[in-house]
């Protein structure tokens, strides 16, 4: 008889989980423990380097990294206008990014709850959910202290999303690729910010640097996850896994980096021009692509590029070369607009 009540999750649990797998998930759950940030005592909110000031210059986007900074109609703007929008835009990002956390910490809980006793998993699972309500906090912080409402994730997004962390629950696999979906474009957005030495307010900087510290553990729990799960899967399961995992990348990368019809018509920005930036310009259309490049080698190693999966790939505009280590900077540069 079983003591647990809760549903099991459709994944096969690889019984016994490899070694190495288990070595790395106490790894992992060794570094939860000791290199941790608490929002409140690893940032010094109150301190004058991290005062926000609205006017600051560094709000501004980049053209190299942020699409809507790369349009000429940015370009073209006066300097407190092109301030104001990415101050704004700057602040739904980081609410959107938020959100997401919210999703992933549903889907995770409920994936967790159905492991049996002593599974390495749960403990990696709840020790990742507790960074995760930790950068809720953090976002939540810097955006109350930039001081602009907005709204964050697109609207029908945002009804949806207990529905997404809930189901992706049940489908374990499936919502381990969404969570790399999610944590992918964010990340890479980031790490190309302070790789480009972006010059950016010292709160969002302190922010950024933590985030990416603790999503490298995430991301790579998320990569581990699906090559163990995913193992033993026959042929005709994988491909069409094959086919969800570019899908899924596609449409959280949509969901993400992309500000709403309402908010972009809040920031004045025109119909064409948010088009152009999200995502027609072959400028846009590098970045969109270019924040896959780990996910391209991850779906290699997952035996789900072929021949239909790649066209799949391509489709969906993030097609490219693989990364041949983790976070390598992209090989050429953006082309011109
Ligand atoms: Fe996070
Ligand atoms: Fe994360």
């Amino acid at each position: 008889m079983t003591l647990s009540t809760a549903p099991r999750a459709r994944v096969a649990q690889a019984d016994p989980l490899r070694q190495d797998y288990r070595d790395l998930l106490a790894t992992l759950s060794q570094g939860s423990v000791h290199k941790n940030f608490d929002p409140y005592l690893d940032i010094d909110w109150d301190s004058a380097n991290f005062a926000i000031d609205r006017d600051d210059p560094r709000w501004l986007l980049s053209a190299e990294t942020d699409p809507l900074g790369g349009t000429s109609w940015y370009q073209g703007l006066p300097l407190d206008r092109q301030i104001e929008i990415g101050r704004r835009r700057g602040a739904n990002s980081i609410k959107v990014g938020s959100a997401f956390e919210s999703i992933l910490i549903r889907l995770m809980m409920q994936y967790a709850m159905t492991l049996p006793n002593g599974s390495p998993e749960f403990r990696y699972c709840l020790h990742e959910m507790t960074e995760e309500c930790n950068h809720i906090q953090m976002f939540q912080e810097l955006v109350n202290r930039i001081g602009d409402d907005v709204p964050g994730m697109r609207r029908h997004f945002r009804i949806l999303s207990p529905l997404v962390g809930v189901l992706g629950g049940y489908f374990p696999l499936l919502g381990f690729i969404g969570i790399l979906g999610g944590e992918e474009p964010i990340d890479h957005y980031q790490k190309s910010l302070i790789r480009a030495g972006a010059d950016m307010p010292p709160a969002v900087r302190r922010v950024m640097q933590i985030h990416i510290a603790e999503e490298a553990r995430h991301i790579s729990f998320a990569g581990e996850f699906l090559r163990t799960h995913m193992g033993r899967m026959g042929r005709g399961k994988r491909s069409v896994y094959a086919v969800l995992f570019p899908l899924t990348m596609r449409w959280l990368a949509g969901e993400i980096m992309t500000p709403s019809k309402s908010f972009a018509a809040e920031l004045g920005i025109p119909p064409e021009v948010r088009r152009e930036a999200f995502w027609r310009s072959r400028t846009s259309q590098a970045l969109l692509a270019g924040y896959f490049g780990d996910m391209r080698a991850l779906a290699e190693d997952l035996g789900l590029m072929n021949p239909v999966s790649r066209r799949v790939w391509r489709l969906a505009g993030i097609d490219g070369p693989a990364t041949r280590y983790r976070s390598e900077p992209e090989r050429s540069a953006p082309p011109a607009a």
